[in-house]
């Protein structure tokens, strides 16, 4: 089984266990649909051509480096004609890529192979890891990318990936956390298909659970996503304690009707709380009689102020004002069956509600209808 992040019992979805060749099976199956086998370096299994697209993949996104790497294995095309390349022209091959230190320890890598290792990379960790610019996690995509064999990787992505589904706290800096995402790793990795699995995992990161809005409503392991469940995708992974982040502002609006029920809406399918149930947001510029009337089509009775409150993402702080606001019989019926529903507390439902919402409708539960 798979050790929680902590202990949780919100939602039905957290509390089920998930075993690790279920949750490989999941992104294996989402591989086989979805994952990327067409790139320039996918298309053998050259140690050579996959280590120095690793390289080239560290710190740039998959498009930006096709062309790069095809030019520069025209350039050269094996770790010899790497290895007796004029610096000069290495960098020239790489201009553009930037973090040129990655171009520096790729050459010095290529004549190090040549003198310890008859110039074939070696596919042992401990012996890839020895050589400049490789660490950990491209030792195991070289590893299991290249000889097929098992090795856990942890790169930007993955961590993303493993710091929501298993909602581990705090920032992938600290040594404590990156002990726990690597156990994490090790222990979801299958020994069969890891190449597959890997490449998944990265593509998954990159490509859907991005950090900025996460595209939840396609994920293949939405279901056993623990942050997901709890409405709390992008709190994960934590930022670097001290990082100043940008403060947005937020009017949440709780239109509680003459039944004592409350309308939720349901958040597009990707950015903050992508899919998942909330509360309308009255603009900023807009008054909120005004709002209401025009965009829900209820007129306001009364409205009552609750305490505001901070809800912080791993890139910005939401600070929430939440409304409570009686309305009227509906001026006109503006209700998005699909996107709106009004929500009865004392019969609340299954549905994935965001983390500070469902906060704020534990609090006004005792006293909703006053
Ligand atoms: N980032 C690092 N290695 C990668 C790979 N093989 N595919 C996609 N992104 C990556």
């Amino acid at each position: 089984m798979i050790p929680p992040g902590r202990p949780d019992s919100r939602s039905k979805a957290v509390k089920e266990t998930l075993s690790a060749p279920a949750f490989s099976k999941q992104v294996l199956d989402w591989f086989d649909r979805r994952g990327r086998k067409h790139l320039p370096w996918q298309q053998s299994r050259d140690p050579y051509r996959i280590w120095v697209s690793e390289i080239m993949l560290q710190q740039t996104r998959v498009n930006t480096v096709i062309d790069y790497f095809e030019r520069f294995m025209q350039a050269f095309p094996d770790m010899a004609a790497l290895a007796q390349a004029e610096p000069d022209r290495v960098m020239h091959h790489w201009s553009g890529l930037g973090y040129y230190s990655r171009a520096r320890n790729l050459h010095r890598s290529a004549g190090l192979v040549m003198e310890r290792h008859r110039g074939e990379l070696p596919n042992d960790i401990e012996a890839l890891q020895a050589l400049p610019g490789i660490g950990r996690s491209t030792a195991g995509a070289i590893r299991s990318l290249a000889f097929g064999k098992f090795a856990p990787i942890l790169d930007g992505n993955v961590k993303r990936v493993l710091a929501r589904c298993f909602t581990i706290e705090g920032w992938p800096g600290q040594s404590r956390v990156l002990r726990h995402l690597w156990q994490l790793s090790e222990a979801l990795t299958p020994r069969q298909r890891t190449a597959d699995y890997n490449q998944a995992m990265m593509d998954l990161g990159a490509t859907v659970c991005v950090r900025g809005k996460p595209a939840c409503t396609v994920c293949p392991i939405v279901a056993s996503c623990r942050a997901h469940a709890q409405g709390d995708v992008s709190r994960y992974p934590a930022p670097k304690p001290g990082k100043k982040l940008p403060v947005r502002e937020s009017r949440l609006l709780i239109l509680v009707d003459s039944a004592g029920e409350i309308l939720l809406e349901r958040r597009p399918p990707s950015g903050i709380w992508g899919g998942l149930w909330s509360l309308p947001e009255c603009p900023p510029e807009r008054t909120l009689q005004e709002w209401c009337r025009s965009e829900l089509g209820y007129e306001v009775d009364r409205e009552r102020f609750l305490t505001p409150r901070r809800h912080s993402f791993s890139h910005f702080h939401l600070d929430i004002s939440p409304v409570v606001v009686q309305v009227k019989k509906p001026v006109k019926g503006i209700m998005d069956a699909g996107a709106r529903v009004w929500y009865n507390l004392s019969r609340p439902d299954d549905r994935g509600l965001a983390a500070p919402v469902s906060r704020i409708l534990q609090e006004i539960k005792p006293s909703h209808a006053d």
